[in-house]
């Protein structure tokens, strides 16, 4: 290819995107059909849930908020518990405080209407850059590109970016930029999305299939796999702690965690705390006093879960209590039946279900 071929292809990349993406886009239950207008409210409800979440796990749960609240002045005036309810199994659930609080806000301090600026949004909360960057370009197309993990391996491919990541995140950012058509930026940021999710996936790409694959600099050199390079990736320390399973009949006891902090405001059964140096001995004298009646049997095994800064492992202790025990000041007892309806993270999901099973 002479020079002002790659000049000239590279010029192309932006409208072979959208003839792509115009063929092959996903469905998704938050995009509008093709060249219809979407609707701010449910672009910044699926980005948030988006943030952390795959697009698979979402889908129903937009469908859920939807249905139940089909606009931003709906969702504000709701209750933070029920948003909470309905978000249980998501994870991360700040980004439900914060759902909350921004519609609240939209509400309160735009009329009802989401600002039409990445810097308007950004001032809401649960907003950051990213997402800024992705409602200004889906729902008003403003020529900005938000920059996901998929972005990140198709641009790292197309020019064969060497910096690791996450250094080479400001030199990605302005190489897909290049990308953005001069109108449609939300359909040039989503087609990328689409390309790296069913094309320039990270095992086995199928370049063949590819809309860019003419000028694509990892692809000449035949390494197209090990694109993004990566810095190695610091764990968390693993933390331990101890669950505490107390049922009084067909009832499970539970509290509810700090409003601030992980899984603020969530419902738990009680525990101890979680800690790297946790010794079981004094992770069992912070089981419920419960007037001493309480007899502790420790079940088999440990309950594991990962989050995002360290992964944990409880061990699950229970006790069979008699009818009429009062609740501990802070705890209460709920129906084992209709535990589905409490804002239950994962974690303590799995807990119950071990404690409570054979
Ligand atoms: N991930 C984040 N935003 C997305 C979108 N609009 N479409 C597909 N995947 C996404």
């Amino acid at each position: 290819m002479t020079k002002q071929d790659a000049v000239e292809s590279a010029d192309a990349r932006p409208a072979l995107l959208l003839a792509w993406y115009d063929r092959h886009r996903r469905r998704l239950p938050w995009r509008p059909p093709a060249g219809e207008r979407a609707d701010p409210y449910r672009v910044w409800l699926s980005e948030i849930m988006l943030q952390q979440t795959g697009v698979k796990t979402v889908g129903p749960y937009f469908e859920k908020f939807l249905a139940r609240w089909p606009d931003v002045a709906s969702l504000g005036r709701a209750s933070l518990d029920d948003v909470l309810r309905m978000w249980a199994g998501l994870g991360y659930y700040s980004r439900a405080r914060n759902l909350h609080a921004c519609a609240v806000a939209v509400l309160r301090d735009h009329g009802g209407l989401f600002p039409d600026t990445e810097e308007g949004l950004r001032s809401l909360p649960g907003i950051g850059p990213y997402t800024a960057s992705a409602i200004a370009a889906i729902a008003f197309d403003i020529r900005t590109m938000p920059v996901d993990g998929n972005i990140e391996r198709v641009v790292s491919r197309l020019y064969a970016v060497e910096d690791p990541l996450p250094q080479a995140k400001p030199k990605i950012q302005q190489l897909a930029a290049t990308l953005l058509a001069d109108c449609r930026a939300g359909d040039s940021a989503q087609a990328l999305m689409d390309l790296g999710s069913s094309v320039c996936t990270p095992k086995k790409p199928a370049c063949a299939l590819c809309p860019l694959n003419e000028g694509c600099a990892a692809r000449m050199r035949g390494d197209a796999e090990t694109f993004p390079r990566k810095a190695p990736k610091k764990s968390g320390t693993l933390r331990r702690g101890a669950a505490f399973i107390v049922t009084r009949g067909d009832e499970l006891l539970v509290r509810s965690r700090p409003e601030k902090g992980l899984l603020g405001g969530m419902t738990e059964v009680p525990g101890s705390d979680w800690l790297a140096a946790q010794d079981d001995k004094a992770a069992l004298k912070q089981a419920p006093a419960l007037n001493g009646i309480a007899r502790w049997h420790r079940k088999a095994g440990v309950v594991t879960h990962v989050f995002t800064h360290f992964p944990l492992e409880l061990v699950i202790y229970t006790a069979k209590v008699p009818a009429r025990t009062r609740a501990p000041d802070d705890m209460r007892w709920v129906p084992i039946a209709t535990l589905d309806s409490e804002a239950l993270p994962n974690v303590m999901r799995k807990a119950i279900a071990h404690g409570l099973g054979e």
